[in-house]
């Protein structure tokens, strides 16, 4: 009699045992849930973990962005969440570092001090550039010997926009939020500190005929297309590509990095926000 008593208080406690257990496992999934936590395997967590740039310290974001962009690649929401671009553009913005190197980036997310000014800023010439360009000098040397190059193939390659200080990218939003609101200057205007131009890296360009924004039509932007990247140079905003980079497609600025760097980006039709998660950050 004792012995069956004993056997059925086991078979409760056990029961009771198993009833807490799937309360308390439902629970947590159910906090995760609310939490935005996606439920993972463990095969599905190394997937992240293979990627050489993953950060351990973004998982969650990883794991957020993914559930929002279900369609993406693993590697696609590492690269995109590193960028930042699970935040909104202008938000979470950092200083950007290597200043003065060909590889520093700056977009909406990395922005350079006010008082920057880079080294070795130097004229660019006038029989390439509209009077007063300046490029840093490895910059500068590389777009004169491009546009030089292009000059031999009968293009011509003009500079009309360069290193551009922060006061005269104060000056230039402020005009363009004035006739266009900001929503709208936002798509191709940077906001102060946030200009690649203050890098003194990059180069506005026309065929000395055409209206630059509408440099896609000359022989020279085709010129460009082929050979840019052999001088150095990318496309810095290219077609399509505006929910990376967050301009709209800019066929006359190019950008300097150095002609290791513009050559993978141009075999890997990448841009450079994308490289520089990739092959730079760490
Ligand atoms: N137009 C480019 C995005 C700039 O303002 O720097
Ligand atoms: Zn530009």
């Amino acid at each position: 009699m004792k012995k069956l008593k004993l056997k059925n208080f086991i078979i409760l406690f056990v029961i009771f045992l198993c009833i807490f257990f799937v309360i308390h496992i439902t629970k947590e999934l159910n906090e995760d849930k609310k939490k935005g936590n996606v439920f993972m395997t463990n095969q599905e967590k190394n997937s992240y973990k293979n990627i050489q740039y993953y950060n351990r310290e973004y998982q969650s974001r990883y794991e957020q962005y993914k559930k929002q962009n279900s369609n993406l690649s693993i590697k696609d929401i590492v690269t995109r969440v590193n960028i930042g671009l699970d935040h909104s553009f202008y938000t979470h913005t950092k200083k950007t570092p290597f200043l003065n190197r060909d590889y520093i980036l700056v977009n909406k997310y990395l922005y350079l001090d006010e008082t920057y000014v880079p080294e070795q800023l130097e004229s660019i010439s006038t029989q390439y550039s509209r009077s007063g360009m300046k490029l840093v000098r490895t910059a500068k040397d590389a777009f004169e010997n491009m546009a030089k190059a292009a000059l031999d193939d009968g293009m011509k390659i003009i500079a009309m926009s360069s290193y551009r200080g922060y006061d005269y990218q104060v000056n230039l939003y402020n005009r363009y939020v004035t006739s266009d609101g900001v929503e709208a200057a936002d798509t191709y205007s940077a906001r102060p500190g946030f200009s690649e131009h203050q890098t003194g890296l990059c180069v506005d360009i026309y065929d000395g005929v055409v209206d630059y924004t509408n440099f896609e039509q000359s022989k020279s932007f085709h010129w460009m297309q082929e050979n840019a990247h052999k001088y150095g140079f990318i496309l810095r905003y290219p077609k399509d590509m505006e929910h990376i980079t967050g301009y709209q497609y800019e066929s006359w600025h190019y950008r300097y990095v150095g002609e290791k760097i513009a050559t993978y980006i141009y075999k890997n039709n990448i841009t450079f926000d994308e490289y520089y998660v990739q092959n730079l950050e760490k």
